[in-house]
């Protein structure tokens, strides 16, 4: 029987050596927590990096981390701590996702990432060689991999592969920028279906296709050699009814079923029934604005004080690639601004941010979510941006406000929510200040379409239609004459 082989670098679980033994923990990101949903419902198998170095692993342990990872449908890529700087820490998070997400004074054009990318791709290729058989349907993701389907286009040309990239695709001006930008594409291009989060980023692709190959393109059909390669738009969704069953839950449990965290909430509200909470969520990485909202949180109170003592802002920043050095200046950044804000505005009875630098389990999201009155996310540059379709399917009663930046994939499909420039700060201090004042109505009317459309396209729909097109393609019902 065929079956599809999802690939990532990061598989929904990351093992971690304890006390001799194996823990699996859950991944976070967008790609793990999105794919987890449509892998436990099929017949698939996902392979990826487990978490652990070749050097971490004393060979004892082998067997048992592969039973770990199969007891969740996965199977390991085994890569070397050097493999891992190189291609991990380097060339995937110190030149794509910088360069990808437009911070060109943050990427770094090194040799040696590059060499040790094309190895692991390559290890990650072999991995899919040996898992699968021809009629099998592969399914690579992100950035990480992106010379994989070429790699596994040598050795299976008439198997069915799918590329889905979780990040931006930036534009040509951008990307051409790279020294080994026509490689890149030419691995992607081994694909048969190349998916992105929106339009845009499907024509900054096709733009950097046919200006950098000289490829012929019409619409989004690329031509090239024998085979036609089909490129589109599909927009990631969530698992809504986890998300709104984790809520409706959640409201159910008794005082003595509540968490730590959720009591926190409770006294908090019950203190201060007028102080409106705000949220904002994200792994702790440059490119989601951080820095920047807190500085435009100082501006809000500083143009509005009638608000000191009346709002309170929760930051959950997950730690996330803390050996890139770009990573660690943030996190000091951020420490530093919390600190001196929170040391300059607090009062006896205030403190203006509560700051959480830690992974928290699904249960305290839930908590955060269901307590905070308005979410307010602002990255500079995101693929999609998950965090705020989650929060919008957690309130059971429809009230609630998102601030969402422009710059994020989801604001295209989440007009509703109140759209800002996260470099505007003019802008996101009035915008605070209409979110904290906004009429019940006008939050559920708004809230009711974003819900309505998200359950409707939710992650399994996101996951059959991109499979539904590449089946649809490799069954040659649609018209892809060889040029
Ligand atoms: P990215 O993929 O860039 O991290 P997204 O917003 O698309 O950004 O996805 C983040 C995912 O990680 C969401 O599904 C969210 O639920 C999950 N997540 C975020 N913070 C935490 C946390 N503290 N603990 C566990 N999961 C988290
Ligand atoms: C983003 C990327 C994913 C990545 C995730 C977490 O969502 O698109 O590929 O897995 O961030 O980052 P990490 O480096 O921890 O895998």
């Amino acid at each position: 029987m065929s079956k599809t082989i999802i690939i990532s670098n990061r598989l929904p679980v990351q093992l971690q050596i304890s006390d001799g033994g194996l823990t699996a923990i859950p991944s976070v990101g967008g790609l793990a927590t999105g794919m987890k949903s449509v892998h436990s419902g099929g017949e698939s198998l996902w392979i990826g990096w487990s978490g652990l170095t070749d050097e971490d692993t004393p060979e004892s342990l082998e067997s048992e981390i592969d039973r770990a990872l199969s007891e969740h449908g996965c199977a390991k890529v085994k890569l070397t701590a050097k493999d891992v700087d190189g291609f991990y820490f380097g060339f995937s998070n110190r030149t794509i996702w910088p360069l990808f997400h437009y911070f060109l004074e943050y990427t770094e054009f090194e040799l040696d990432f590059w060499n040790v990318y094309k190895s692991v791709n390559q290890k990650f290729a072999d991995a899919i060689i040996a898992h699968s058989d021809e009629n099998d349907t592969i399914w690579v993701h992100d950035y990480q991999l992106m010379l994989v389907p070429q790699m596994v286009r040598e050795k299976r040309p008439n198997t069915s592969i799918g590329f889905f990239l979780h990040i931006p695709f930036p534009s040509y001006e951008i990307f051409r920028t790279m020294p080994w930008r026509e490689e890149v594409l030419t691995g992607l291009l081994g694909s048969d279906l190349i998916g992105f989060h929106t339009y845009d980023y499907e024509r900054h692709f096709l733009s950097s296709v046919r200006r950098l190959l000289g490829l012929d393109v019409s619409f989004n059909d690329v031509y090239l050699d024998h085979r036609v390669i089909k490129v589109d738009s599909f927009p990631m969704g969530i698992d809504y009814k986890k998300f709104k069953d984790a809520a409706l839950e959640h409201n159910k449990n008794k005082e003595d079923q509540r968490s730590d965290l959720q009591i926190k909430l409770d006294n908090h509200k019950a203190s201060a029934p007028d102080t409106k909470l705000i949220l904002s969520i994200d792994r702790l990485d440059y490119s989601k604005g951080i820095a920047k909202r807190i500085n435009a949180f100082e501006y809000f109170l500083n143009k509005y004080p009638e608000y000191k003592e009346k709002v309170r802002l929760i930051i959950l920043a997950v730690p996330s690639r803390s050996n890139v050095p770009q990573y660690q200046l943030l996190k000091r950044e951020i420490d530093e601004l919390v600190g001196r804000i929170n040391g300059e505005l607090s009062t006896v009875n205030w403190t203006p941010i509560w700051y959480f630098y830690r992974s928290l389990p699904f249960e305290n999201l839930i908590d955060l979510y269901t307590s905070s009155d308005i979410a307010w996310l602002t990255p500079l540059r995101d693929g999609m941006n998950l965090v705020a379709k989650e929060y919008i399917a957690t309130r059971i009663d429809k009230t609630g406000v998102l601030i969402l930046s422009e710059m994020a994939g989801s604001a295209y499909e989440m007009n509703e929510a109140l759209l800002i420039n996260p470099n505007n700060f003019e802008q996101q201090a009035d915008t605070l200040k209409r979110a904290i004042t906004m009429p019940k109505e006008e939050q559920m009317a708004r809230n009711m379409f974003l819900q309505n459309r998200l359950e409707r396209y939710n992650v399994e729909v996101w996951a059959n239609e991109f499979m539904n097109s590449l089946n649809r393609k490799s069954e040659g019902d649609e018209t892809f004459v060889s040029q």
